[in-house]
């Protein structure tokens, strides 16, 4: 790409080496902020195998959980009961078992629609954050976990959709989906998704590299201008790496 950007590429063997490199960065983020350390989860089946190993005695014991709070970058709009929930599965894989309930914080999808459950999520981080307006200088996350759909969605910003272009609201009510599983959805937006000192994307399988080659070749889809404060690093496996970037 002809423009200096925060983005880096760096590949691993295979998913179980990609869930051990995401770990790390989960610890060193954790580990970077003594204070109150802010993890923003994605859905998807590609953080399941790190959501696992989170829970493993050797990640677990490594992890101050007091003092680590959880959120959502998108949610489906189904009750926590249906397995299609994205926090759902993070607390049945990990946090259930590991986390203080206070220290985790689902999008509501209780609420009369999407719309709604968006703004009671809004208000949620904003009380967090303690302002109601993003200061560049002080990130809403130290690490936002992302993934890539085959249409080149990510949270559930989806190709073409209105939320891509929301520049003021912090979440958003998507009210049909692109893609699979077709149910409305609530999303963050660009600017809260980019509060964040590093963003990273798990990628992992040869059906993703089609997907991760036009990202990564710079065409305008949502998962390549999703953007941290900080660094963007995206992690691939070696079955999604595009043909440009082997051997580099
Ligand atoms: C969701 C996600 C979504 C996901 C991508 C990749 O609610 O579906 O948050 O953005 O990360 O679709 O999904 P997979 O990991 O299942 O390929």
């Amino acid at each position: 790409m002809a423009r200096n950007d925060n983005r880096h590429v760096i590949t691993v063997a295979d998913p179980a080496a990609l869930a051990k490199a995401a770990a790390e960065r989960v610890i060193a983020r954790i580990d970077d902020n003594p204070g109150r350390a802010t993890i923003c989860l994605t859905g998807g089946s590609s953080p399941k195998q790190l959501y696992q190993l989170l829970a493993s005695d050797a990640y677990r014991s490594r992890i101050p959980w007091d003092h680590v709070h959880w959120f959502i970058g998108d949610e489906r709009f189904v009750p926590p009961t249906d397995p299609l929930n994205n926090m759902a599965m993070a607390r049945r894989i990990f946090l259930d078992a590991c986390a203080p309930a206070g220290n985790i914080h689902p999008i509501p999808t209780d609420l009369a629609d999407p719309e709604q459950s968006a703004r009671a999520y809004e208000s949620e981080l904003k009380a967090y954050y303690g302002a109601s307006v993003l200061n560049p200088a002080r990130p809403l996350f130290d690490l936002m976990l992302m993934g890539v759909g085959s249409d080149g969605h990510t949270a559930s910003l989806f190709p073409g959709y209105p939320a891509t272009d929301e520049t003021e609201r912090w979440v958003v009510g998507v009210p049909k989906a692109h893609v699979e599983p077709f149910v409305p959805r609530v999303t963050l937006t660009f600017p809260a998704l980019g509060s964040c000192r590093e963003m990273l994307f798990e990628v992992a399988g040869a059906d993703k590299r089609a997907i991760l080659t036009r990202v990564l070749e710079g065409e305008n889809l949502p998962a390549g201008r999703a953007r941290a404060l900080g660094e963007t690093r995206w992690l691939v496996d070696e079955a999604a790496l595009p043909e440009t970037y082997r051997g580099r």
